[in-house]
């Protein structure tokens, strides 16, 4: 349980990042002590994490990114999603995000684990890979599952809040990258909708720990794992380096929006 006085969650330290095998560490997490899960697990696809794609040099991008092998990725995502489940609060939510690739074996999970699915969100981002005879890929799904459809947390904060996204991935120039990076606008809107101040928001695959410098920056708790020593040192890093002034980080408003 976690402990006002101490702010810790089970043997973990509230606002944290743990190095370490999510599929271990997740199953120390006392029951129903987290709000809010948002994860863009590990992919099941050839990924070549020195790709040199989209403004990453080679040399920039640390090494070690962690794949699953694709005939066990079913198994890998129910094995986590069961922990998901039993970490959540009742009144919590989760969302997952997934390339098309694994789609399948992620809704099968997702369901046979015994989530409610809400939403299924489409991000649309810009750099898609250049391709010769097929469509370019420039979109991700994010699913949007609860535990209880009676009592999950939302805050509907846009009149009309459509399930498209548009919203483009960031450009890093000059710095050490992690492979994959999730753009802090898109995940700053998923806890303004489904998180409130003082909520927990975990990600147990946390890479370059965007979920975890997000939820600091709205005054959410946090907590994140990840298993390549390199990215977790590197999140780290992000999160200490985090300044006031990064409040302002998007349209001149303050990071709430006001
Ligand atoms: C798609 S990336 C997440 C990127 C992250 N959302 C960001 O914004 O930087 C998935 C991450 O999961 C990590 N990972 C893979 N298997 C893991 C495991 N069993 N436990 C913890 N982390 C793992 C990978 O090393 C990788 O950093």
């Amino acid at each position: 349980m976690m402990s006002s006085e101490t702010s810790m969650i089970g043997k973990f330290k509230l606002d944290d990042i743990y190095c370490g095998d999510s599929l271990k560490l997740m199953k120390e997490i006392p029951p129903a002590t987290i709000d809010l899960i948002v994860t863009d697990p590990p992919f099941a696809i050839d990924f070549k994490a020195k790709r040199n794609n989209y403004n990453r040099t080679q040399e920039r991008v640390l090494e070690g990114y962690n794949e699953i092998p694709k005939e066990k990725y079913y198994e890998f995502s129910v094995e986590w999603m069961k922990e998901a489940y039993r970490i959540l609060k009742k009144t919590g939510s989760m969302y997952v995000f997934s390339g098309w690739t694994n789609l399948k074996d992620i809704l099968n999970a997702l369901d046979d684990v015994g989530f409610i699915t809400i939403n299924h969100l489409i991000w649309k981002y810009q750099f898609g890979v250049f391709t010769k005879r097929k469509y370019v890929t420039s979109h991700y799904h994010i699913l949007f599952v609860v535990k209880d459809e009676k009592e999950y947390k939302f805050n509907k904060i846009e009149h009309y809040p459509e399930d498209v996204w548009i919203i483009n991935r960031e450009y890093w120039t000059g710095k050490i990258k992690t492979p994959t990076k999730l753009p802090v606008e898109l995940v700053k809107k998923i806890l303004l909708f489904s998180s409130n101040e003082g909520d927990i928001v975990f990600d147990p695959f946390i890479g370059s720990g965007t979920v975890a410098v997000v939820a600091k920056m709205l005054g959410r708790h946090y907590l994140g794992f990840e298993i390549v020593p390199d990215y977790c040192e590197f999140a780290k890093q992000r999160l200490s380096n985090i300044q006031m002034s990064l409040f302002s980080y998007i349209n001149g408003k303050n990071f709430r929006g006001e």
